[in-house]
């Protein structure tokens, strides 16, 4: 309420603040000691930040001002040559020990520039009570030519929040590829960030040998090491667009198997339903080859379920998994284009006797050593159903984003499988995903041209003498 003069009458205006602020002289050196003082702590804590520069170089001028140049140059020079001697001699150990270390420390230093903003706009920074909480990168390691960086997340995140922007923080970093794997604790997550891809050139045909069908070699991982695949037990399929290089894995599988069918411990049964185009090149490395029949393949489908069934009731009490022999082998049946027996077949009953065989052999199948090695040009509905019977699934390049997870199964993209990026120049490129292993594995798939198919069919042909089982022969 306004105060007023009762006898005057008037409106009384309160008195102004006095704002002034108190005029205070601070002295010219004062103010420069301080600015010095300020100055020198930021250089002391620079200088101890980052000691392993700054120590070094201390050293250097220490001897520079004891022995003049002779001190450096020869503090310099000895561990020089020892270095170049130690890799010219054995360039793995100084790459392991050496260089990808170095490398480590540099990149550490270039990703903590950009950590901030990449966390922030990835929205993988949380604000919390005015505050925001970026997680921590706490390592990065070198191995080939990836980085693998250990990030603490912060607390309420989980692992897939960072599968989720993988392919955001790839591009934030300038990398060719980002996957993201749990870490070796609860509260860690490992990026592994590709910065070359040895992927680019093909691999040839991989050397043939006994198969072990614990780890078939079939082509190279992106950490340069041979991608070794397990047949035993599961079921394999593979799914890529046309042109993606679905007979480079049938034919890697093949050739990883070769040694044994010569041996008579492996059959491979062929279907190739667009007339023989792809498999006919090696027909005589199969024990069964069926091409324009739809009939005859239902046939040999009842065939080999009626075997796996048989095998089922003879190992019953006494196995719990085939163990390969000449009398009862290893049966590999090779789809080239599974949705051309299950979806395209015209003829009601035949198509009905295909599906039912394929989805029992797929179930009952693993476990007495009859395998399918499926191959999908397009993840259509109609195939779906089977999709969850193959436990080992190989997305080559795909037409689109959605495939992808429809294939090899949700959040599998996420997670790195980015089979809708591989580019059409990288045909035999594709992603591995087995059954509860959240991590895709980046392969190239051998190549073998129509000349290797012919050798490999005039050394390894299945010679129909060898299967002494009356039933199958
Ligand atoms: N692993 C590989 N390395 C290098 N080149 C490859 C590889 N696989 C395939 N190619 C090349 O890509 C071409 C197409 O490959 P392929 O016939 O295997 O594809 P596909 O997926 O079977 O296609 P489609 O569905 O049309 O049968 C091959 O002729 C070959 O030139
Ligand atoms: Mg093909």
């Amino acid at each position: 309420m306004p105060l007023v003069n009762v006898i005057r009458g008037e409106r009384i205006e309160p008195a102004p603040f006095n704002v002034r602020t108190p005029y205070l002289r601070v002295p010219l050196w004062l103010v420069l000691a301080a600015w010095t003082a300020k100055w020198l702590w930021r250089l002391f804590v620079i200088y101890l930040r980052f000691w392993y520069v700054t120590l070094p170089l201390t050293g250097l001028l220490a001897l520079y001002v004891r022995f003049g140049w002779w001190g450096p140059g020869l503090a310099l020079g000895i561990p020089a040559c020892g270095l170049t001697t130690w890799a010219l001699w054995h360039w793995p150990s100084f790459r392991r020990w050496a260089w990808w270390p170095t490398l480590a420390r540099w990149r550490r230093f270039r990703y903590r520039r950009i950590w901030q903003p990449a966390m922030v706009t990835a929205g993988l920074s949380v604000s919390f009570d005015s505050h925001t909480i970026l997680p921590v990168l706490k390592k990065v390691r070198v191995v080939g030519g990836t980085d693998e960086l250990t990030v603490r997340m912060v607390t309420g995140q989980i692992p897939d929040d960072f599968a989720r922007v993988s392919e955001r923080l790839m591009h934030t970093f300038a990398a060719l590829g980002c996957k993201v794997t749990p870490g070796n604790r609860p509260d860690l997550v490992r990026l592994t960030m590709r910065r070359t891809d040895p992927l680019t050139t093909p691999v040839g045909p991989l050397p043939v040998g006994a198969p072990d069908y614990m780890a078939l070699p079939v082509g190279l991982r992106e950490d340069g090491g041979v991608y070794e695949l397990r047949l035993h037990g599961t079921q394999v399929l593979v799914v890529g667009a046309t042109g993606a290089g679905k007979g480079s894995v049938i034919w890697s599988i093949v050739r990883a198997l070769a040694g044994g069918v010569f041996a008579g411990l492996v059959q491979l049964w062929a279907f190739d339903p667009k007339g023989g185009m792809e498999l006919g090149a090696g027909e005589r490395l199969f024990a069964r080859f069926t091409c324009t029949d739809f009939k005859a393949m239902a046939d040999l489908l009842e065939l080999a379920l009626s075997e796996a069934q048989g095998r089922a009731a003879r190992l019953r009490g006494h196995a719990r998994q085939h163990t390969p022999s000449v009398t009862e082998p290893l049966i590999v049946i090779i789809i080239d284009e599974l949705a051309a027996l299950t979806a395209y077949v015209t003829d009601r009953q035949t198509k009905d006797r295909i599906k039912a065989a394929l989805g029992l052999l797929l179930t009952q199948g693993r476990a007495v050593g009859v395998h399918v090695i499926g191959c999908l040009q397009d993840p259509r509905k109609e195939v779906l159903p089977f999709r969850n019977l193959f436990p080992t699934r190989i997305g080559l390049r795909m037409a689109e984003e959605p495939e992808v997870d429809l294939v090899l199964g949700d959040g599998m993209r996420d997670r790195g499988a980015l089979c809708d990026r591989i580019p059409m120049s990288l045909p035999g490129v594709g992603y591995v995903v087995l059954d509860g292993d959240p991590t895709p594995v980046r392969v190239r798939f051998s190549y073998n041209t129509d000349s290797h198919i012919a050798a490999l069919a005039d050394t390894y042909a299945f010679d129909s003498a060898r299967v002494l089982d009356g039933e199958l022969a």
